[in-house]
């Protein structure tokens, strides 16, 4: 007999009156003599079938193994269910426990444990319902990102994760090397040789696929990337992980205004999906978490973002008479707690903020008329702070390598990516979305480390 999944079981009314098999895991197990119930649950909803196991056909040691935790196979009669909560309910026939779980031993054997405790036992916590949730809500999110930009024609591009290039400075670079780094082959004045090194040069994980996707851009037009990205920096913060995923789309032709509607569009895109195809999981986490969810994520999705100039988001911090932790004038780069405050505070909406000074940006970004600003575009969230980073970028040359000079930036290893200005350019943007943020703010977690299933931050890659 096939297998049929607890989703299907509890949406399927026609299955009612049919011999069925589930498989699963038990959550808990409750009854008396007569009869014994258990709540089954198999990772595709969050939601529970409850086994009936009528006590004149089992016995009590039969159904012992069947403890929080363990996993089983299960045959029976599939019925309009009397208890409240729940559309049907199996009554079990036949049933195989696959494996069982000590009560002494297995860490969720009790319900409410602390998310905090939870990190620790990463490698168990996806059994729970909020990490089944939160998993199920990231997966549906992936496709929306993918379904997305296909229906609107871009390419799916795979950029590299190993890069001998550091140039963006979007942060510091893990190290990738087979040299022996107790004891590395050396020239004369002592310095690492890295041509003994794997690819002939020092390599690092890639701290973004922008430069690469850029190189897809201007021929394939419209790319994005979605990919994992590495930062050292020891941020120890909510909203930052040493591995995280990143969808970075790059379109030829595109400027500022136009690459401000596609991420607006984007993340509503997003955040609509989920809303209409994991409201269970929604509505478990919002219970759970966060009473506000469902209204916020409605109200991102049928509202425009404000769009504003840095400098006028400066004027508005200033004069707001709020004493921040980090003073702002113009010219300083914004912190979170400015960022949510003209997003959660000012304007109560997503704002876009645009045309910031170059100091405190990449050099890529293309430079204004006012030899001061260059055309970026960061959103910034409600709870989340800044959730996309992008510009259109600079396609002059000479303007570009005026700016890599100024910057000393190393010419040898941006040499490809100029290629791109010395033949056939064209004007260009692109955003970079970080997945993880955005999961943050659809579930209604509060830390980063909840969003991703094994999270990377430092002093943490146990599992
Ligand atoms: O603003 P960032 O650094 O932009 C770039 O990397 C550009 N190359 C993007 C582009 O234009 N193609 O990063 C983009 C986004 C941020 O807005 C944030 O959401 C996320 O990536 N992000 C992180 N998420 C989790 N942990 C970290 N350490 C992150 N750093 C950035
Ligand atoms: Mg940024």
């Amino acid at each position: 007999m096939k297998r049929t999944k607890v989703s299907t079981l509890l949406s399927t009314p026609a299955l009612i009156g049919t011999e069925v098999e589930a498989k699963g895991w038990v959550r808990t197990r409750r009854g008396n003599k007569h009869v014994q119930f258990v709540q089954l649950n198999d990772g595709s909803t969050i939601n529970n079938i409850q086994v009936v196991f009528d006590m004149n056909l089992f016995s009590e040691d039969q159904l012992k193994p069947l403890t929080t935790g363990s996993s089983l196979r299960v045959k029976g009669l599939l019925v309009e269910s009397q208890g409240k909560g729940q559309t049907c309910e199996i009554q079990a026939k036949e049933f195989e426990v696959y494996g069982s779980a000590d009560p002494l031993a297995y860490p969720l054997q009790k319900k409410g444990h602390t998310l905090e405790f939870l990190r620790d036992i990463a490698h168990l916590r996806p059994r729970t319902n909020t990490f089944g949730a939160v998993l199920r809500i990231r997966s549906a999110l992936a496709f929306a990102i993918h379904k997305f930009f296909q229906e609107k024609g871009f390419y799916y591009l795979n950029t590299p994760l190993i890069t001998a290039s550091d140039a963006e400075g979007a942060g510091a670079m893990f190290q990738v090397t087979t040299l022996d780094v107790e004891n590395p082959p050396r020239d004369e004045e002592g310095r690492v040789d890295y041509s003994a090194d794997f690819f002939g040069k020092h390599t690092s994980l890639t701290v973004s696929g922008q430069l690469e996707g850029e190189l897809g851009a201007t021929a394939l037009g419209e790319i994005y990337t979605f990919g994992p990205t590495f930062r050292a920096e020891n941020s120890n913060t909510p909203r930052h992980l040493a591995e995280f995923w990143m969808i970075e789309p790059e379109m030829a032709f595109y400027d500022i205004t136009d690459n401000m509607d596609l991420a607006e569009e984007f993340v509503k895109y997003c955040i609509k999906y989920a809303l209409d195809n994991c409201a269970d999981d929604i509505r478990f986490l919002e219970q759970m978490y966060d009473k506000g969810l469902t209204e916020r994520l409605n109200f991102v999705v049928n509202n425009d973002f404000i769009r504003l100039s840095y400098g006028e988001g400066v004027k508005i911090l200033e004069e707001s008479g709020k004493k921040f932790e980090f003073p702002v004038h113009w010219g300083t780069d914004l912190q979170s707690e400015h960022e949510r405050y003209l997003v959660e505070e000012h304007f109560k909406k997503p704002v876009i903020l645009t045309d910031y000074p170059k100091e405190i940006k990449a050099f890529y970004m293309k430079q204004n008329e006012d030899g001061k600003t260059v055309r970026a575009m960061d959103v910034l969230f409600p709870h989340i702070g800044e959730i996309i980073g992008g510009s259109e970028r600079e396609e002059n040359y000479d303007k570009l390598m005026a700016r890599i000079e100024e910057l000393h930036i190393p010419m040898k290893d941006m040499w490809w990516y100029l290629d791109t200005r010395r033949f056939g350019t064209v004007p260009h943007s692109g955003f970079g979305l970080g997945f993880e943020r955005l999961v943050l703010f659809v579930t209604g977690m509060t830390n980063i480390r909840d969003v991703i299933p094994f999270p990377r931050t430092p002093g943490k890659a146990e599992f």
